[in-house]
């Protein structure tokens, strides 16, 4: 259907409703922006060309855009106002010889998706219309316009909430603000719509009437999924479509293969990856460009932010940024990896360590304890509990390098820039502040001394003394 669609997007109203210094249509759900997930259901049906109208916060809104879909082209709207005018302008932008279908959507109704506007389009074609539009049929119709058709239930037009009577507010069947228009039809019927009515704005839904008296046909097409159409105008409803698009690509992703406990406690992003016979627990975020391999197990309470998680990684209770998992990595629980992060395979990450711009080897070991920040850790090597790797000097952030099967003690510092090559020991406490050569032992602990006695002099009565006594008591 490629050369023959146009498509327009509505996106220059103000969205006062939503309270907010952002615009509407750049609040996010499922890790992208309203209007980023109708251009994406726009782009899915190959139209020859994408027509955003901007007017409201014009230059954010332009950008973000711009920045998801670069070939959309940009129409201002002026300051005559309503839905009529914003098309209107919209088509003045197409090449005057495009002859072919102009499908309008809202900015602000995230939820439409490709295959429901290629039905739409395909009816509207074979059906020969002028104008088909999606409609709906709600318990509570109030705020949207209404679907007015004859006894015999051929459409007669569409009267808006405020310029309804009584009879008419009663009618169920609302418009969805989701269109297919033959170019030349909806050009004609446009320039004579007029701006007398409740709002004072030139209204895109009086194209019905006009093209039905100028002899098009015109009809609405009810859809059986409510969602589709579902706009956005406050921040309520901005959580509802959210929960609803989470809930479709959980559904999704189960259907491909991916086992997911709790749906009601997993947020997956729209661009997230994930490989079949992957386990999600409950409690977890799966956010950005983040994708995950066969056979890992991730969460509970878990959040990844633009992760490469290997084959049967086990990632539990952690926090994840930019980071690199390769297969069979063990992660977890309550780590936090930042930026840079990468865990060769069969790596661990244990509790209570934080990493950043760290690159460790396969099989490598953080268990426990530990700041590793700045640091290339080779194969098989092993960082002892409490290690701290000392990468900031209060000016400058340094290197360590740690080769292959090194051995760090516990609660070690290591202060950077330091290179400690492979086959080393450090011993426990030690403050590695000079490079190690392979092979050695480093250390640099002062010798113990113990003085005996020094208990019962000075702690006389403490209940360590009464230890200390016993113990002297059992030795006799
Ligand atoms: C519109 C329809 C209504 C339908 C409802 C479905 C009209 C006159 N009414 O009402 O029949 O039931 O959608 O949600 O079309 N916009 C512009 N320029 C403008 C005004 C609006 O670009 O001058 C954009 C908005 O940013 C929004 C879309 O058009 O993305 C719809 O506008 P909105 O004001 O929300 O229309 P509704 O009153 O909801
Ligand atoms: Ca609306």
């Amino acid at each position: 259907m490629a050369e023959q669609v146009a498509v327009v997007i509505l996106a220059a109203g103000q969205g006062t409703r939503m309270k907010s210094s952002l615009p509407k249509v750049l609040h996010r759900i499922g890790g992208r922006s309203l209007i980023a997930h109708v251009l994406d259901a726009a782009s899915g049906l190959e139209p020859a060309q994408i027509v955003a109208v901007v007017r409201h916060e014009r230059e954010r809104v332009a950008a973000a855009i711009l920045d998801h879909a670069p070939d959309t082209t940009i129409v201002d709207q002026d300051e005559i106002p309503g839905t009529g005018r914003a098309v209107e302008q919209a088509l003045a932008a197409l090449p005057s010889d495009f002859d072919g279908s102009v499908v309008v959507l809202s900015g602000d109704a995230p939820l439409i998706d490709t295959a429901t506007l290629e039905g739409l389009v395909n009816g509207h074609l074979s059906e020969g219309r002028s104008m088909t539009l999606l409609s709906a049929v709600f318990d509570n119709p109030t705020g949207l316009g209404r679907i007015l058709r004859d006894p015999s239930g051929s459409v007669l037009g569409i009267v808006e909430d405020k310029d309804a009577d009584e009879t008419q507010r009663r009618i169920t069947e609302i418009n969805g603000g989701i269109y297919v228009f033959a170019r030349r039809a909806l050009e004609a019927a446009l320039a004579a719509i007029d701006t007398n009515n409740a709002q004072g704005e030139k209204y895109l839904t009086d194209a019905a009437a006009r093209i039905l008296s100028s002899g098009g046909a015109v009809d609405a097409v009810a859809t059986d999924d409510p969602w589709t159409i579902a706009g956005v105008n406050d921040r309520a409803q901005l959580a509802e479509a959210g929960r609803e698009l989470n809930a479709r690509i959980v559904r999704a992703h189960q259907r491909a293969g991916v086992t997911i406990q709790d749906p009601a406690t997993t947020w997956i992003d729209a661009d997230v990856s994930i490989e079949p016979d992957v386990e999600v627990l409950p409690g977890t975020f799966l956010q950005g460009a983040t994708s995950i391999a066969s056979g890992a197990v991730v969460g509970p309470d878990t959040t990844l932010i633009d992760c490469e998680v290997g084959a049967d990684a086990r990632i539990r209770r952690s926090e994840a940024t930019l980071a690199v998992f390769s297969a069979g990595v063990d992660v977890g629980p309550f780590a936090y990896i930042r930026p840079g992060t990468e865990l060769g395979a069969g790596g661990k990450i244990g509790a209570f360590v934080e990493t950043k711009n760290a690159q460790i080897g396969d099989g490598s070991k953080v268990p426990h304890l530990s700041y590793v920040g700045d640091a290339t850790i080779g194969t098989g090597s092993n960082i002892g509990a409490g290690t701290i790797v000392a990468n900031y000097d209060g000016v400058k952030k340094h290197q360590a390098v740690v080769g292959d099967g090194v051995r760090i003690g516990s609660k070690n510092v290591l202060i950077s820039p330091v290179t400690i090559e492979d086959g080393t020991y450090t011993a426990a406490g030690t403050v590695v502040r000079k490079d190690v050569p392979a092979g050695s032992l480093a250390l640099n602990v002062a010798p113990q001394r113990n003085i005996e006695g020094w208990v019962a002099e000075n702690r006389p009565g403490t209940s360590t003394a009464e230890a200390a006594q016993r113990a002297a008591e059992r030795k006799k």
